[in-house]
């Protein structure tokens, strides 16, 4: 299905995908090697294709989506996903590069947190608090493929049991990550996870996007648009301090489509010094627990818009601060700030310090759910592949 051609500032306002439809072969799906680490083991890799010409590999070692590619408006599939090109890099240079992050996605203060009169101590990994699951989170662990199907959508489900008392959180966890891909332009990503004593769960994806793909374009220049009237400030270890603050008249008002860079170093704000940018959670609009519309980025440069559904309650916006030149990735190319920005619909940070927040707890006999779905289009679409 095809809706009209409309311009990108009027396709970002009216909230509705305009569909990619290049000529390209029908879903497919299938399991290849992703190569060997040093120490032996094997890393494998699923790869979902379909008819508009996105093709999406995900690698068992953190069920890490590793390339994405997505055509622009000319029919150009490029890879819109920072990462690496062999296993053994994500390993050397862990970054969450289009990783699943968990058990808890984002930060809890000081790694401490209370469930029923007990206290528990997780791993601390980032100035004395706890990021993304500990020193050992879902980014590092090799998960398994449990399943690999072609038809449309073309899905695959990764799977890893965290036994309990990992990284300090209580509870034998069993986690699926499933990835499917239709033939309009939705890849969709599902997290569940069920456990045998009552624990914490909040997990989320943490893909870098640059929609320009490897043209060296900055992310600066994408137009972001981001459904939420409140976010959470952070103090300066970028840990919420329990306040809804509304963006109105801030550098985080992304209600309209705004680029990315016009405020990224607004210095008045003490928010944007805390993050070095933006990396801060939003409190989305609408209820939380029904599918709607969090972010939208367009890139003007090469007509790519994406945009993410979740029924998640929060959306971390981190543009890419942390990204100091240290790193080379895909073909050696040098990653800078700039480079790539991440959208992680998710559970507010902190969230089993923070009571007035929604809650992270997963009992026994629950299946906690975490659906996120990004839907691509162009503000050309319906071109054939290869066409200017
Ligand atoms: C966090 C950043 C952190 C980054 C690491 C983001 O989700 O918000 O503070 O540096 O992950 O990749």
């Amino acid at each position: 299905m095809l809706r009209g051609f409309r311009p990108l500032a009027t396709a970002l306002l009216a909230g509705s995908a305009l569909l990619l439809t290049m000529g390209a072969a029908a879903a497919d799906a299938k399991r290849e090697s992703f190569g060997t680490l040093a120490d032996g083991r094997q890393v494998e890799a699923a790869v979902l294709g379909n008819k508009a010409g996105i093709r999406v590999k995900i690698m068992t070692l953190g069920a890490a989506i590793q390339s994405l590619l997505v055509p622009d408006r000319s029919g150009h599939a490029g890879d819109i996903v920072l990462g690496f090109d062999s296993a053994q890099e994500y390993v050397q240079n862990p970054s969450y590069f289009g990783a699943t992050v968990g058990r808890f996605a984002n930060r809890i203060a000081k790694g401490h947190f209370s469930l029923d009169g007990k206290t528990f101590t997780l791993a601390t990994n980032d100035r004395g608090n706890h990021l993304h699951g500990g020193l050992k989170g879902f980014d590092k662990v090799l998960w398994s493929i449990d399943s690999v199907k072609s038809a449309s959508p073309a899905t695959a489900v990764f799977s890893y049991t965290s036994p309990d008392g990992e990284e300090g959180y209580p509870g034998t966890l069993h986690v699926t990550a499933t990835y499917s891909l239709d033939d309009d332009a939705t890849l969709r990503v599902e997290f569940k996870a069920t456990t045998d004593k009552s624990t914490i769960v909040n997990i989320s994806n943490h893909s870098y996007f640059n929609l320009s793909a490897e043209t060296g374009a900055s992310v600066l220049n994408h137009l972001l648009l981001v459904n939420a009237s409140k976010y959470t400030p952070v103090d300066a270890g970028l840990i919420p301090t329990g306040e809804l603050r509304a963006v109105q008249g801030t550098a985080f008002d992304f209600r309209k489509p705004t680029a990315i860079g016009a405020r990224v170093r607004d210095g008045h704000d003490q928010q944007i010094r805390y993050g070095r940018g933006y990396d801060h959670n939003f409190a989305l609009d609408g209820a939380a627990g029904k599918m709607r519309l969090a972010a939208r980025i367009a890139d003007p440069s090469s007509g790519r818009i994406m945009e993410i559904f979740t029924a998640a309650p929060g959306l971390q916006f981190y543009s890419g601060n942390f990204l100091d030149a240290t790193i080379s990735g895909k073909g050696g190319r040098v990653y800078r700030e700039g480079d790539a920005l991440v959208l992680e619909p998710q559970l507010f940070p902190d969230a089993p310090n923070q009571p007035g927040f929604p809650s992270a707890r997963l009992d026994p006999g629950k299946t906690y759910v975490n659906t996120m779905e990004y839907r691509f289009s162009t503000d050309k679409p319906g071109r054939p592949a290869g066409v200017q």
